[in-house]
């Protein structure tokens, strides 16, 4: 590993791919230090919020610089702006600059991650900037915006097969999938409005359209709940038939949306008014444009937005089924999936189901989204990082040192004891409430063991109370389940090995009424597998719960105060157990006892 080289991802979802002092790969996810979801690291708009933002970004460059085992040589970054090159040449003054493409880079780190020599590597994603094929962007200004590519990397050998500039090339943006998520009422999120206001700057000036980046998990989990709708799937289908650079321009989204809305809603009294706002006749000033959008925020609630959810899926799927099936018969390899669309798991099982029939893998990577980028850059140049990757290479606990003062506090009201298999299983099956704060986080949106939420899936009230006292989440979310991946057979239905949660099997018939909390309403489940190497902890859990007769199945949900990104300080962790109805607490070597 070439400690040489620091790699940035300054756009949203920021985060630094490096070498610590123990010659250990890591990567540092902007969000986990600020505590904002999706956190970038170039400057925020907003005069008011600029000065704080700093703050947090000088501070984490300052922790990472001081776990570097040396000063960079080289530097591998991907939207940073001008203002903050000084801030990093200030703190490396002697490091070289060097600006990496998005998918190319999307696609190096996966293709790393897997293990695979040959694979055919595909990013599917919202648009970001390419120029060559080995991820080094010469100019950005000349580089076009693209929403996917497919590679056939053999033995490291990249050769780009097809891209949005290609001549063959189909007009698509996957990452449109996040969009109707600003129609539906039941999809909670502060930044529908916050965002907006982003787009704008202080002269008024168009500058991002960011607000759809999160929450496109929130969308999959209500395609369950709806049927496709085939009036409405060519007004769908036009809002994914975009290029990057129009899906980004305002006033080509808002035609679509108008279209989009007037075809949805075009049946519904009650929501005439919407109709009525998108049809007035004037459109052209930016404050009708952001006023417009506003008037779409959750007007559709219901069966509508379920409907909306499913249509949303089947034309997602459909589409990307036509993009990449020419290169699936064509090739008989082993295929790696990248870019955010990725962690669209329903779309990942159909396609693993497909491979699977011609003995192919999928492999799906765990930071398949831009959080990912900087270790695509880090890849892109270090050839050697075939299989060094582990999933646990994130922040280490932040506030480690407090830790004694909570174990003090703890024992003296006899409620903390050392850490022991048995008697987590013990608090697990009389339906207690746990979570796990070990070592370095899992990196990438989903915990895997070190920042996780536990509990027994058998019991039917658990994923209401969950969602209701623990997590204060929408109820239509899904939890995971966890088993050792040589039961996967045993509860679910053409499952596969997923140590990344990154497909959706069918659970078993018989197991659906015995394990309700992690079981969505189409069947589906979740899954995350693990191997003893992969995950000790959950390993020995499970097979504490099969050897005492119990089904060994867990329920895995991420670790984090209500709609924050997964937690890094032990103080975190204390305020959410003794805050809501947590149980315990798995803290390093000790378990703290409510
Ligand atoms: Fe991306």
């Amino acid at each position: 590993m070439n400690s040489k080289i620091l790699a940035i991802h300054g756009g949203h979802d920021c985060s630094v791919t490096c070498v610590d002092k123990n010659n250990q790969l890591r990567i540092f996810q902007l969000e986990r230090f600020t505590k904002i979801k999706h956190c970038s690291f170039k400057k925020f708009r907003k005069e008011n919020e600029q000065d704080s933002k700093f703050e947090d970004r000088v501070k984490f460059l300052d922790y990472i610089k001081f776990q570097l085992k040396e000063e960079p040589t080289y530097i591998l970054y991907s939207v940073v702006i001008d203002e903050d090159f000084s801030l990093m040449k200030r703190l490396f003054p002697n490091s070289k600059f060097i600006s990496m493409g998005h998918h190319t880079s999307h696609c190096i780190g996966a293709y790393h991650q897997s293990g695979f020599k040959d694979a055919l590597v595909i990013s599917l994603d919202g648009g970001g900037l390419e120029n060559n094929h080995y991820g080094i962007v010469k100019n950005p200004q000349q580089c076009p915006l693209i929403g996917y590519s497919i590679l056939k990397i053999s033995d490291q050998k990249v050769d780009v097969l097809l891209t949005l500039n290609s001549s063959n090339a189909m007009v698509f943006t996957p990452g449109q999938y996040a969009s109707p998520l600003q129609l539906i009422s039941e999809i909670e999120d502060k930044n529908k409005t916050d965002h907006l206001e982003k787009m704008f700057d202080s002269n008024q000036k168009y500058v991002s359209a960011d607000y759809l980046n999160s929450n496109a998990g929130k969308l999959m989990g209500l395609v369950a709940y709806g049927n496709v709708r085939k009036e409405w799937i060519d007004v769908i289908k036009q809002n994914y038939m975009m290029t990057p650079a129009d899906a980004q321009n305002p006033m080509v989204s808002i035609m679509v949306g108008q279209q989009m809305i007037s075809t949805l809603l075009s049946n519904r009294e009650e929501n005439e008014d919407v109709i009525s706002a998108f049809l007035s006749d004037n459109q052209n000033s930016l404050d009708d444009i952001t006023t417009l959008l506003k008037s779409t925020i959750n007007c559709l609630s219901g069966k509508h937005s379920y409907d909306l959810a499913a249509t949303n899926q089947h034309v997602f799927e459909e589409l990307c089924w036509k993009l990449i099936k020419p290169y699936l018969d064509k090739y008989d390899f082993d295929v790696v999936f990248s870019g955010g669309c990725a962690l669209n798991v329903i779309f990942n099982q159909k396609v693993a189901e497909h491979l699977n029939k011609t003995n192919r893998k999928l492999f799906v990577s765990p930071n398949p989204g831009d959080d990912g980028l900087s270790y695509g850059h880090f890849c892109s140049i270090d050839k050697t990082m075939n299989d060094k990757f582990s999933v646990y290479c994130g922040f280490d606990i932040l506030d480690r040192e407090k830790i004694p003062e909570y174990y003090d506090k703890y024992s003296k009201i006899d409620k903390v004891v050392d850490m022991n298999v048995s008697k987590i299983v013990d608090l697990i099956k009389e339906g207690k409430i746990g979570a796990t704060m070990i070592g370095y986080s899992e990196v990438g949106p989903r915990a895997l063991g070190n920042r996780s939420i536990i509990c027994d899936p058998s019991i039917p009230e658990m994923k209401d109370t969950l969602n209701a006292k623990v997590k204060f989440r929408e109820w239509f979310r899904p939890f995971g389940p966890v088993c050792r991946e040589e039961d996967k057979d045993i509860y679910f239905d053409n499952a596969f090995a997923s140590p990344y949660m990154s497909f959706a099997p069918l659970v078993k018939e018989e197991y659906r009424q015995k394990l309700p909390a992690i079981t969505h309403v189409d069947g589906t489940a979740r899954l995350q597998t693990v191997t003893r190497d992969q995950h000790e902890l959950f390993y020995d859990i499970l097979t504490e719960l099969d050897n005492r007769g119990h089904d060994a199945v867990i329920l895995n949900t991420s670790f984090n105060i209500k709609g924050n990104p997964i937690l890094t300080t032990v103080e975190d962790a204390f305020y959410v157990l003794e805050n809501t109805e947590l149980d315990f607490l798995i803290l390093e070597d000790y378990l703290f006892l409510k």
